[in-house]
């Protein structure tokens, strides 16, 4: 089964982004292997560090993922500094880093009506500047998050099931590569 690593763009504790990671997470087939990146851990990008624990185990967790997954809300029309910096951090060497060629699954949150969708098309466009696979499929977007949360999980059947599949065909993709 492949390994699946999860990036959530927001850090706090009671994040709708995170709440709808863990629901997707918990409708997943348990053979396959989840990860979740600690993008918070990692300094501001500097070309300078060049030896930090932090980054050295996200990149390596990047490595050894079939396939990566971004949950991410919208933040002032577009993806939360966090995860860009964490993209930032992968990026390197240009075009021969971690990203290359990795397939990625994206779903957007928001507490608005839109649900992250411009922070989505930014974060596809970065991610195919990085070379990396963005999973063709319908647009997994989360509108009005944060009145959706129960306990740490989205509670939102529609979404969940249309985003588990689409997750499903993406993971069906990682195994037969
Ligand atoms: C700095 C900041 C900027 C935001 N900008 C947007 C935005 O551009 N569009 C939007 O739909 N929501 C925006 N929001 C609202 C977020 O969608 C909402 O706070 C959401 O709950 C954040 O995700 P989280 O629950 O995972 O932390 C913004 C929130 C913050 C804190």
């Amino acid at each position: 089964m492949p390994s699946l690593l999860f990036l959530v763009g927001s850090l706090r504790q009671a994040s709708s982004a995170k709440a709808t990671a863990r629901a997707m997470i918990h409708r997943l087939d348990p053979a396959v292997e989840v990860q979740m990146a600690d993008i918070g851990a990692l300094p501001h990008y500097n070309a300078d560090i060049t030896d930090n624990g932090a980054v050295a185990a996200f990149l390596h967790q990047i490595a050894a993922a079939d396939g990566l997954v971004f949950v991410t809300p919208e933040y002032n029309y577009g993806v939360p500094g966090v995860l860009k910096n964490a993209i930032d951090w992968a990026s390197r060497p240009a075009y021969e880093s971690v990203l290359k060629d990795k397939p990625c699954f994206i779903v957007s949150t928001s507490g608005g009506a839109l649900g992250g969708v411009r922070a989505q098309a930014q974060l596809k466009y970065t991610l195919n500047g990085v070379l990396a696979r963005v999973f063709i499929g319908k647009e997994i977007v989360v509108p009005f998050a944060n009145t959706k949360v129960e306990a740490g999980l989205l509670v939102d059947d529609a979404i969940l099931a249309f985003a588990g599949e689409s997750l499903t065909a993406f993971v069906a993709g990682l195994a037969a590569r």
